[in-house]
């Protein structure tokens, strides 16, 4: 018998049960069809809100209702405010509008809120949103790159002095965490994640609604978080930003699910749907997902929103004809806000009017709205947001910086080191920096750079020569671009190169290579930076290669050539230092891949955590195993991988099931001559059950430090459900059975393993990979 622990046990059915097959059908008939009741739309009836929303739904007239779900654009993400024109503070005075996105600034959006508040009939104060999504003014590395730190706690600080920056500025809601699960690095968007797998994934999205919503929504230097993209935007085929996703449900709930499900459980304020649909069916009108998964089953009481005129798409997509009908599918489904499409606030008065039914529905979606603004304080204190001076203290303040700089070289990915190539430890000499993505700063702000500006940003090249040891001259070519075909200073680099005592090459993508709608068919390097790269490896110097992605790119020849190669992702404002900490050996690396390197396009989309099928893969086997004829099956690097100036050595890991929880523990030392962080990684594996389950699983991780030559135990606590099986939504059962964990640095390099015996079943509701492993260390 289990006893589900204290995380599990919110929003939790559990139903203890014997082992035999006869009893486990039973539970099950009898839970699917409670979670067919779950399946029906969330009612007014059912929702409580405060007196305060209460007393304003009674008071609003059917236009400032409507009024409420609008979102208009304030301006462009790269233009904000340019649409804040007279006419618009008049449709604020009307009520026709709930909230502005891309609009920013503490004194502007003052005088908006004023409006709205004091000269609109109803006084509702408005939203105002931007994609805060990796710093505001503070730059922070791109979100693949902050997964890569492996340490929840680094990503909430980011996410906390996010908020702290974008609320001085007159923000009380960002567009993130977005927590779509990625395995295919040619969709560009893969960048905005935390990588490929659910439980890194849940971890990292809880760690951000905590940094950015803080203890409380009210404290005026919080944001409300938003989910996003609900539910399985991250799959497109093809990897085509915005193509369907073609999954079945179990790979629905297992894989791509769970990050939601635990920004759920922590609280987070608002979710966002998709753009895509799932086998048919877009997100913006899945009824069974928003209202029957997110709101009945997970009870998720917060603010849906829609994605940039996804609701007009509904359209494109083929299930409404017109306009109204749109509105009124999304509306039904359970978006309560509509960004942008204007929808909500022009045609839906046509479609209630059509269907009186849909009030109800309006009724639930404006007190949402009207409650996300309470828990903002703005009914109480909608001023709050809007203190110059406040603002000009938080942005960029230093110890923002310091941050960034921290968090920057905490990302950063070792990925190959031979000959001691890295750090360069030289007291004198002259290396040789190589490459336009050295110098290129705006590059470092990557996708999504909220108020990010080029000139904030230590480039590479400046962090590469500022923290250079005295008597080390650093010479520097740009060789080519990424963006132009131009190769006319690859001869001048080279040169430079041949002239050097080591080589750092900078080459990889543009900041604009990848993002929405910067899907790549190809995933090798650009052109010129391939021919960059061999250019200046044909040199035949020691050449350690710096690489500059917002995914992971095949990069063969570099891996097979150069000494060493150091994945930098794009690491924001403090890019330089960081790296430079790095490179002279102040820092060790200890990122490691939240995400495969494929060794060619072909090989994506990739996942370690795939199924093991009746022919696994076998590379002593010339035929007819799961594999291709022309390259290994492995990837280039594997999912967690990611080495370290020092070394480490794993003990046997030990444990067992004990009052109800998998307990288990390995001793770790450093036994290299550095300090160094380890990412003690912890995989699972079912080898027999009802269905196949993945070849390994991740189900725990810490990062740790240690000093030369020391040890720690590391423990990690689980609750049994972390091993349920999806059966159905709502329905998931862990089976009576072997359950071997696997400990190591990498899913590629596992250490030690031991077996678990599970002697009762039981069922749950909650998605497995979303319940947090109690890590701790000794
Ligand atoms: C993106 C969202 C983003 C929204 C507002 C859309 O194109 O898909 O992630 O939050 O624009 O900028």
């Amino acid at each position: 018998m289990f006893k589900i622990d204290d995380v599990v046990k919110r929003g939790v059915r559990a139903v203890t049960i014997s082992a035999s097959l006869l009893a486990l059908a039973a539970c099950q008939d009898d839970a699917v069809s409670q979670s067919e009741r779950d399946e029906t739309a969330v009612t007014r009836a059912q929702t409580q809100f405060s007196q305060r929303v209460d007393g304003l739904l009674a008071e609003m007239t059917l236009e400032e209702k409507l009024g409420q779900l609008h979102q208009a654009a304030g301006g462009r993400s790269r233009n904000l405010n340019s649409r804040l024109t007279p006419e618009e503070l008049d449709r604020v005075r009307a009520g026709a509008v709930g909230s502005y996105l891309h609009v920013a600034g503490a004194q502007p959006l003052a005088e908006l809120q004023r409006v709205a508040v004091e000269e609109s009939r109803l006084g509702i104060p408005l939203l105002f949103a931007m994609d805060v999504v990796h710093g505001y003014r503070t730059i922070f590395p791109v979100p693949i790159a902050m997964a890569s730190t492996w340490d929840e706690t680094d990503w909430q600080r980011a996410a906390r002095i996010s908020a702290e920056e974008a609320s001085a500025a007159g923000l009380h809601w960002t567009f993130a965490p977005m927590i779509d699960i990625g395995r295919d690095p040619r969709w560009g968007r893969i960048v905005e994640g935390a990588g490929s797998d659910p439980y890194l994934g849940s971890r990292m999205a809880v760690a951000q609604v905590r940094g950015y919503q803080g203890e409380s929504l009210a404290a005026g230097d919080t944001l409300l978080a938003t989910a996003k993209h609900f539910g399985a935007y991250g799959v497109p085929t093809g990897g085509r930003d915005y193509g369907t996703a073609e999954i079945g449900e179990r790979s629905l709930y297992e894989a791509y699910l769970p990050p939601f499900y635990a920004a759920t459980r922590a609280g987070a304020g608002s979710m966002m749907t998709a753009f895509n649909d799932i086998d048919g069916v877009p997100s913006t009108s899945n009824e069974a997902l928003i209202d029957g998964t997110l709101r009945a089953r997970w009870a998720f009481d917060g603010l849906i929103v829609s994605d940039w005129n996804a609701i007009a798409e509904l359209m494109n997509h083929g299930v409404a004809e017109t306009r109204a009908a749109a509105g009124a599918l999304a509306l039904q489904a359970g978006v309560d806000m509509d960004m942008t499409s204007g929808i909500f606030v022009e045609e839906l008065r046509q479609a209630i009017d059509a269907d009186p039914a849909l009030e109800a529905d309006l009724d639930l979606a404006v007190g949402r709205i009207l409650t996300a603004k309470e828990r903002l304080g703005l009914f109480d204190d909608p001023m709050v947001y809007h203190q110059v001076q406040r603002e000009q203290a938080e942005l960029l303040a230093a110890d923002h910086r310091e941050a960034a700089r921290a968090i920057a070289a905490r990302s950063v990915v070792l990925l190959k080191n031979e000959n001691a190539a890295l750090p360069l430890e030289l007291s004198e000499g002259r290396v040789a920096v190589i490459g336009a993505l050295a110098a290129d700063a705006s590059t470092q702000l990557g996708s999504w750079r909220a108020q990010g500006r080029p000139e904030d940003v230590v480039s590479l090249l400046d962090g590469l020569r500022e923290g250079a040891p005295e008597g080390v001259e650093i010479v520097y070519a740009a060789g080519a671009d990424p963006l132009s075909d131009d190769l006319s200073g690859l001869e001048e680099a080279a040169a430079l190169a041949r002239s050097a005592d080591r080589v750092v090459l900078v080459v990889g993508e543009n900041f604009d290579m990848s993002g929405e709608a910067r899907s790549r068919s190809d995933l090798f390097l650009p052109d010129s930076q391939r021919a960059l790269a061999s250019a200046i490896l044909d040199t035949g110097q020691p050449v350690s290669v710096i690489l500059v992605t917002g995914r992971p790119l095949a990069i063969p020849d570099i891996a097979a050539r150069a000494d060493a190669v150091l994945n930098a992702w794009m690491l924001g404002v403090e890019a330089g230092p960081a790296l430079a900490d790095i490179i002279y050996g102040e820092t060790s690396p200890a990122g490691r891949l939240p995400v495969s390197f494929p060794r060619s396009t072909g090989a994506a989309p990739f996942t370690y955590s795939e199924y093991p099928g009746g022919r696994p893969a076998d590379p002593d086997l010339a035929r007819d195993t799961n594999r291709y004829m022309d390259q290994p099956i492995t990837p280039l690097y594997g999912f967690g991988h990611g080495l370290s100036y020092s070394t480490f050595d794993y003990g046997a890991l030990s444990g067992g099931v004990v009052q109800g929880e998998i307990r288990l523990a390995v001793d770790v030392t450093n036994s290299g001559d550095r300090a160094a962080d380890e990412v003690v990684q912890l995989y699972m594996r079912d080898p027999v059950a009802s269905v196949a389950r993945p070849r390994i699983e991740l189900r725990g991780f810490r990062r740790i430090s240690l000093e030369p030559g020391a040890s720690t135990t590391v423990h990690f606590t689980l609750s049994p459900a972390q091993a349920a099986v999806f059966q159905s939504p709502g329905v998931w059962q862990v089976e009576p059975g072997q359950l071997v964990f696997h400990v190591g640095g990498s899913s590629l390099d596992l250490a030690s393993s031991v077996e678990v015996t599970i002697e009762d079943g039981f069922i749950s509701d909650v998605p497995a990979a979303a319940i947090a492993t109690r890590g701790e260390t000794e």
